[in-house]
């Protein structure tokens, strides 16, 4: 597994994360890169992943200050995930917020992406219930590719 952020600090929640979710003897990859840079080396590395998990910012930093703005980066992003995805590959999925998109639009640019691979795409958006009345506090959309 290789687990992919532009900040220290993140990986190092996500290090404490696998902790305590006792998976800390499992082999991950921890990298502190640019996620756009990554996936494009990847590709050009002819690397493939059963499943891909992005939960990309709306504006972020690489850690050499690339410029990610999720509007403008997206396409490209997801077309070379489809280059790191093959026949046997299994999932995708994109979770964003904050952003001027639906998850209709998310969905379509996931779909368009991976058609020729087949499986199916799934949108919406996901929440967390508050504990007092029960009421559903929106936290993000999603779109996701399976088979
Ligand atoms: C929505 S957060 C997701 C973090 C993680 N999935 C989590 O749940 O804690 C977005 C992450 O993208 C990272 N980020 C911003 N710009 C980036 C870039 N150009 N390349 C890689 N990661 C970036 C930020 O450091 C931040 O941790």
């Amino acid at each position: 597994m290789t687990h992919v952020d532009a900040s220290k600090k993140s990986v190092e929640a996500g290090k404490t994360n696998a902790f305590l979710s006792d998976m800390a003897d499992r082999p991950i990859r921890w990298m502190v890169d640019d996620a756009a840079k990554f996936a494009a080396r990847e590709v050009r590395r002819g690397k493939r992943y059963d499943g891909i998990f992005l939960d990309p910012p709306k504006f972020g930093r690489g850690p050499d200050g690339e410029v990610w703005r999720l509007e403008e980066g997206l396409p490209g992003l997801i077309a070379d995930c489809r280059r790191l995805l093959d026949q046997d590959s299994k999932f995708l999925v994109l979770t964003v917020y904050a952003v001027r998109m639906s998850a209709l639009a998310i969905g379509e640019v996931v779909r368009q992406a991976l058609a020729d691979l087949g499986g199916t795409v799934e949108v919406g958006e996901m929440a967390v219930r508050e504990e007092a009345r029960g009421l559903l506090l929106p936290t993000a959309i999603f779109a996701r590719w399976s088979r």
